[in-house]
């Protein structure tokens, strides 16, 4: 979703803020521009369309300046146009660029008009333009005149603002959605993502709720929501600018599939170091887990899958009843809150502000037992958990979700493990069983990617139909529901999943010969079930397309296709599976002639409700 850079420095600084917009191209946007302040004016570009387009426009208005702003907008207030792009100006004075929704705008918009404000666009943003120039006249103290202007907002909020009467100072603020300061020599940097600013700096410090900051070019005032004077931890950032780059491959998704072997041994390195030790979740980690007595998992898209899947794990594994919530409904229903289940939010940005409201409404409801596993160091949700386990999946790019969802299987499955050590449920040799597991993972996932071609060939197939069924038992389940939401979010083909054995209970009216149904189908306890559920799509004159493991037994025969994934891997199968559906969502959008990366209307970090 919307994005933001800024820097102030002795040099031009638009070169790097139209880099870091490009760096933040991948969460999803309609629009971008930038405004600098030269010559005692402010500069202003702003473009509908990609950041390219803008960055062609400031090139042809020589645009440059030492302090500067730059956003890319994802549309929600007003439609996707110029003059609703950021930054939004006030009096030609004073400039800003705005993450989140502002609540309480429509409110202000009309109390700023009878103040004589002229507005020029449909934003909410505007509206913060206009008070904090209000309040600047008042101050003559662009830091005083932003602290004073956001204490009447209500919503989230990440604010960048300029202005041509203190140039030598950039001010930002955050509320509700992220924003960090990168450190430079003699310069400074903003940016509401670590990925904007890492060719200029590691260096950051995380703003925190309710922080305002005064950045100059050799110094930086922080003071915290009840304006005391706060001084913040200086972080340095492990995203390597390598992760950020496409190398040899086509699409972000399709290195990220690719690169799956690595971040699960990566993932898995530090669980195979500690053993199935509270301590991999954090040092409060033994306490919290001492009083658990259940396992609440609250997430949204794919998250929520990898959730699903570790429903199955912690009941059958560690023996602890489990539930798993779109974070998105539990917020707003009255929840029973059991003070003793652990509350567990599966993000992979750490910033989707319905797993986060979530969070905050677990807490309300009198819930203290809170972990979170991400893949964004520093990012919110981990921040306001008690415990965390980041995945080292290393930054993912593409919208859709590959390689951070088959991580986050990593962490609940050690999380499902070590409860069932405290619950007294784990036998030694289940113990050696899974970590023998863990290791062997990484070189089934990476047989796995060896089955591109096949799997490239169904895609063929997928590209002239409209609709698709996936189909899986038990623990592949949520796995089925994955490959569904892969190909429906990257390819547009419509894709349903469902329980094999629901079939005959509504969906299998749909089923004809122009229905094809993707079956997840390894050689668990459940395999003859769903083979009798197979028996019930061919004789309707459903074509199957099967993802068996080599102990499955399947043959190919007329509407009956088979891809065979290596030995079954036991308990971590749905792992193994997650790669062969992601590789078929991936191949059948190439079909198709989607924009992979950035499929329409979707955002990489959904920040707004
Ligand atoms: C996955 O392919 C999706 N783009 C989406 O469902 C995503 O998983 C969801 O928005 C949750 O994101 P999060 O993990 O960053 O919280």
């Amino acid at each position: 979703m919307c994005g933001i850079v800024g820097a102030i420095s002795p040099n031009n600084v638009v070169p790097l803020l139209v880099e870091g917009l490009k760096r933040l191209e991948y969460r999803g946007y309609d629009s971008a521009g930038v405004a600098v302040l030269a010559d005692d004016h402010i500069h202003r570009v702003r473009r509908v369309g990609r950041v390219v387009e803008m960055e062609n426009a400031a090139i042809a208005e020589k645009l440059t300046g030492n302090i500067g702003i730059g956003h890319t907008r994802w549309a929600t207030h007003g439609g996707v146009t110029e003059p609703n792009a950021h930054p939004h100006v006030s009096e030609d004075e004073l400039a800003i660029v705005h993450n989140g929704i502002i609540e309480n705008h429509e409110a202000q918009r009309q109390r700023l008009k009878a103040l004589g404000y002229k507005f020029t666009s449909q934003t909410d943003t505007e509206v913060i333009a206009h008070l904090v120039h209000h309040y600047f006249k008042q101050h003559a103290d662009l830091f005083k005149a932003t602290q004073q202007a956001v204490r009447e907002l209500t919503g989230a909020y990440a604010i960048a603002v300029i202005s041509l009467k203190q140039p030598d100072t950039l001010i930002c603020a955050r509320v509700g959605c992220p924003l960090l300061i990168g450190l430079g020599e003699g310069e400074n940097f903003i940016a509401s993502d670590v990925s904007a600013v890492l060719s200029a700096t590691r260096r950051v410090i995380f703003l925190e709720e309710g922080d305002v900051a005064e950045i100059k070019r050799d110094s930086i005032q922080i003071v915290d929501a009840i304006g005391a004077a706060v001084t913040r931890k200086v972080h340095v950032s492990d995203v390597s600018l390598a992760s950020l780059e496409l190398g040899p491959y086509n699409h972000f998704m399709q290195k990220e599939i690719h690169e799956q072997p690595k971040a699960l041994s990566d993932t898995i390195e530090q669980v195979l170091d500690a053993g199935f030790r509270p301590e991999l979740f954090g040092e409060d980690a033994e306490d919290v887990f001492a009083k658990v007595n259940a396992v609440q998992i609250l997430a949204c898209g794919t998250s929520f899958y990898a959730g699903s899947v570790a429903r199955y794990w912690v009941e059958a594994i560690s023996g602890l009843p489990c539930s798993v919530e779109v974070a998105s409904e539990y917020r707003y229903r009255d929840a029973v809150a059991n003070p003793n289940a652990l509350i567990v939010t599966i993000s992979q940005s750490g910033e989707t502000l319905d797993t986060m409201e979530a969070l905050k409404y677990a807490k309300s409801l009198g819930h203290d037992l809170t972990l979170s596993i991400c893949n964004v160091q520093e990012s919110a949700i981990p921040r306001a958990s008690r415990l965390v386990f980041y995945t080292r999946a290393g930054a993912e790019i593409g919208v859709a979700s590959t390689k951070a969802f088959t991580t986050q299987l990593i962490a609940l499955f050690t999380l499902a493990v070590t409860l069932a050590k405290r619950t007294g449920r784990l036998k030694v040799e289940k113990e050696v069983e899974y970590i023998e597991a863990l290791r062997h993972l990484p070189g089934s996932v990476q047989h796995a990617l060896n089955l591109e071609p096949q799997i490239k060939s169904w895609a063929e197939r997928f590209s002239n139909k409209e609709h698709a069924l996936f189909l899986g038992r038990g623990v592949h389940y949520p796995i089925a529901l994955e490959g569904a939401l892969k190909l429906k979010e990257i390819s547009y083909i419509h894709a349903e999943a469902y329980p094999a054995g629901e079939l005959k209970h509504g969906p299998l009216a749909l089923v004809d010969e122009k229905m094809p149904v993707v079956v997840i189908a390894p050689n668990d306890a459940l395999l003859e079930k769903v083979k009798s559920n197979m028996q019930e799509v061919r004789a309707r004159g459903g074509e199957l397309f099967v993802f068996a493991d080599l102990d499955s037994h399947f043959s190919e025969s007329d509407g009956v296709h088979v891809i065979r994934t290596p030995r079954h891997v036991g308990v971590l199968s749905p792992v193994l599976h997650a790669i062969p559906v992601q590789m078929l969502a991936y191949h059948a959008a190439l079909q198709k002639g989607t924009d992979v990366d950035k499929p329409r209307n979707l955002a990489k970090s959904v920040t707004v409700e």
